[in-house]
């Protein structure tokens, strides 16, 4: 009776972690501290709450699913000033979205671009392993099929999607690519990157590259893939990129977010999206807007976030294969084998992780990658931070 592409999907990574701990029970008298989930906890910037109160009074109008021009503008500077990008390049009217949070679209944006059959065969949708989960749970419920190219330590935590056999590039029809990287922090240069959009044209893909993280970094911002089409020359044809205000902003309950990129398919996403989407409330909308115009709460969240890697640094030193990722909150660190990791970390120290294994997919290429690592969430305040470390590092040593 029910879909039966749904029963292809393994269950989702928090599923399997509560899964893994329901038998067991937490180290008695100790607060039990979760670092699995990535959920900014950091205070929210003021502004928010003061623009919603503002426009609180357009709760009684249903949003324009394209957003308001003040939102798109304000978004069109940030990418401008962000990645400094040609004058004209980017027509707000033409190529932002907003969105209500990126998961949302990241996996509806399947549907937009898989069609029927590609190069006479089943149409693939190719992703990094370990990965975003949301990008195989799109590809498999657009009717593609998915393929995994791992992500490795060897190679800087960056998929080859060029070393594909050629009949597989052929079938594609989206890239997934996340720069800075869930779970790993690898950051996609400007060469990397340029490669692909160069790849997504010859074979007609779509390249999404997930730029969420991209706010929070050590040294240098990372570069997007906005910045490697302005390189490129040949406009944003064939590449989206995908933001958020979720970790930018630490409000991941207030679902704002957009897309940019490719006009063809921005014109036929807003029109799926006309007929299944959530448009984002004109408050937020308008709260978004003010968010992405204000950058000095950004400094802040970041400093925050640096000074945690500052302490995992000074207690996890070297081991487990510790290094400051080049971008992202995330610390990936090989335990040996994450899955008892997390149990013992959850029994002895009240401290619960996410295997690396559940952020894999199971039977797919680079499958094993994820299997030695724990991947740990910098959410919390620095103090909760360091007492969780150094549970974890006497725990595990
Ligand atoms: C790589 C990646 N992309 C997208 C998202 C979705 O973020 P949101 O829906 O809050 O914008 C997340 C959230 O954790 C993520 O890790």
């Amino acid at each position: 009776m029910h879909n039966p592409r749904l029963a292809l999907l393994q269950n989702y990574p928090f599923q399997r972690l509560r899964d893994l701990l329901a038998p067991l029970a937490p180290a008695e008298g100790l607060a039990p501290i979760t670092m699995a989930l990535g959920e900014p906890r950091h205070p929210m910037p003021t502004l928010l709450a003061e623009v919603l109160e503002q426009k609180r009074d357009l709760y009684n109008v249903y949003p324009p699913l394209a957003g308001t021009p003040e939102f798109r503008d304000a978004v069109g500077a940030w990418l401008n000033r962000r990645y400094r990008l040609p004058a004209g390049m980017i027509e707000p009217e033409r190529h932002i979205l907003p969105v209500s949070g990126t998961r949302e679209a990241l996996f509806m944006i399947a549907q937009v671009v898989v069609p029927a059959e590609k190069a006479g065969k089943k149409p693939a949708i190719a992703m990094p392993n370990p990965f975003y989960q949301c990008y195989v749970g799109a590809a498999v419920a657009a009717g593609a099929e998915p393929v995994f190219v791992p992500a490795l330590a060897e190679n800087g935590f960056l998929p080859d999607f060029a070393g594909l056999d050629e009949a597989v590039l052929e079938r594609l029809s989206l890239v997934y690519l996340s720069s800075p990287a869930n779970p790993q922090g690898a950051v996609a240069d400007l060469d990397y990157l340029e490669k692909l959009i160069r790849l997504a044209r010859r074979h007609d893909f779509l390249l999404v590259v997930d730029e969420c993280y991209t706010e929070i970094y050590f040294d240098a911002p990372p570069p997007g893939a906005l910045e490697a089409c302005a390189r490129l020359g040949g406009g944003l044809d064939n590449v989206m990129v995908f933001h958020s205000l979720s970790k930018r902003s630490s409000v991941p309950g207030l679902r704002s977010g957009f897309c940019a990129g490719d006009a063809a398919v921005m014109q036929d996403f807003a029109r799926l999206r006309s007929y299944g989407a959530a448009g984002m409330p004109l408050p937020v909308l308008a709260a978004s807007a003010a968010l992405w115009l204000e950058e000095s709460h950004v400094a802040t969240n970041r400093a925050l976030y640096q000074e945690k890697f500052r302490i995992a640094e000074s207690i996890l030193g070297n081991r487990f294969g510790f290094r400051r990722p080049a971008g992202g909150f995330f610390l990936w660190l090989d335990v040996g084998d994450g899955e008892e990791a997390a149990k013992k970390l959850y029994s002895e120290a009240a401290l619960t992780v996410l295997p690396g294994r559940y952020m894999t997919w199971e039977n797919g290429h680079g499958a094993a990658a994820g299997r030695p690592y724990v991947r740990i969430a910098l959410v919390h305040d620095a103090a909760t931070t360091r007492e969780a470390l150094e549970r974890f590092r006497d725990t595990l040593t």
